[in-house]
């Protein structure tokens, strides 16, 4: 990744303040969100007045639904994954976490949101030097809350365990729900296995992580729909290419094998948005099956 600030970040917010304009897309989006994006766009200097203004036109919003076809419901795809994150972080508060930690958290305003609404729980945000640099600056000047961390790191370079280590107010054996929401087609596999190895040692079995990832095609390279190898290309030439990918028939066993199981989704919510999966694992292995088919449970 390149040393400057995400473009594939800035491009999520755009996406979310144009649809946050599309009728009928309040009713999934998370309340607030549009407008808590443009603030942080315009004070962070992500962006100007004229380029919300532009994102909220309703040719932006037209120009972007042709495009769509690019990455087939990628569009909406971007709101429903923002909406399945806020989701699965409330439902972890409700059942107990007491932290959250959001990583590769581009200008997602999902803990500058929560964090007055619940301020007995510690919000965490790790991303990219070069993006975190510019959201600090946007987040300061929009009242950062008490119990809001931002944290500069690099995940491909250095372990997750080594970067809470050095934070003090994070608590390694507090009930925590961590996010990765469009960060892990970005890091390398090693990376990517090492930080789900790590996130297990957390807070203990309560702790839950949601995440979304993409799917492998048939030559292994990740599957960015059906211009898939124009569009990885097109990642590669802004610096940010795509890395680490995963075919769903394979999340069970990539989970067990790291230390996590499968927890169901609410029943009607979707596994998916565009060309991006879903999931949310919970820490622990899954039941193994014995030979009488009954299911042994493992903590
Ligand atoms: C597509 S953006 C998604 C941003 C945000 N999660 C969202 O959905 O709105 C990918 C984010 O991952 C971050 N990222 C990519 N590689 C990273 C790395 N090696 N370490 C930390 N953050 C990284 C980028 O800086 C960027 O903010």
């Amino acid at each position: 990744m390149r040393d400057k600030p995400s473009r594939t970040a800035l491009k999520v917010a755009y996406n979310i303040l144009s649809l946050s304009t599309k009728p009928g897309a309040d009713a999934f989006l998370p309340a607030g969100i549009g407008d808590a994006t443009a603030r942080l766009l315009v004070s962070s200097g992500a962006a100007s007045e004229r380029m919300i203004r532009v994102c909220r036109s309703r040719w932006l919003l037209r120009l972007y639904e042709r495009l769509d076809r690019v990455m087939p419901g990628q569009f909406v795809g971007f709101g429903q994954r923002k909406a399945f994150c806020e989701r699965e972080v409330r439902r972890a508060i409700a059942d107990g976490a007491t932290q959250v930690l959001v990583l590769g958290a581009g200008y997602d305003t999902l803990c500058w949101r929560l964090a007055p609404e619940f301020p007995d729980v510690r919000f965490f945000e790790i991303d990219h030097p070069a993006t975190a640099a510019v959201k600090a600056r946007g987040i300061a000047a929009m009242g950062r809350p008490d119990n809001l961390q931002l944290i500069a790191e690099d995940l491909a370079q250095r372990a997750l365990e080594d970067v809470l280590k050095g934070t003090s107010s994070w608590d390694r054996d507090a009930i925590t729900v961590a996010v990765a929401e469009g960060l892990l087609m970005y890091l390398p596999e090693p990376a990517v296995r090492e930080l789900f190895t790590q996130l297990a040692g957390y807070g203990g079995p309560g702790t839950r992580l949601a995440f979304t990832h993409v799917g492998t095609r048939d030559d292994g390279r990740p599957d960015a729909g059906p211009r898939s190898r124009l569009t990885l290309w097109s990642l590669e030439l802004m610096g940010e290419p795509w890395r680490w990918s995963l075919r769903p028939e394979r999340l069970d066993d990539f989970l067990s094998e790291l230390g996590w199981r499968r927890v169901p989704a609410p029943e009607g919510a979707p596994t998916g948005g565009g060309i991006e999966h879903f999931a949310i694992a919970q820490r622990g292995r899954p039941a193994a099956r014995v030979e009488t088919g009954v299911a042994s449970s493992s903590p």
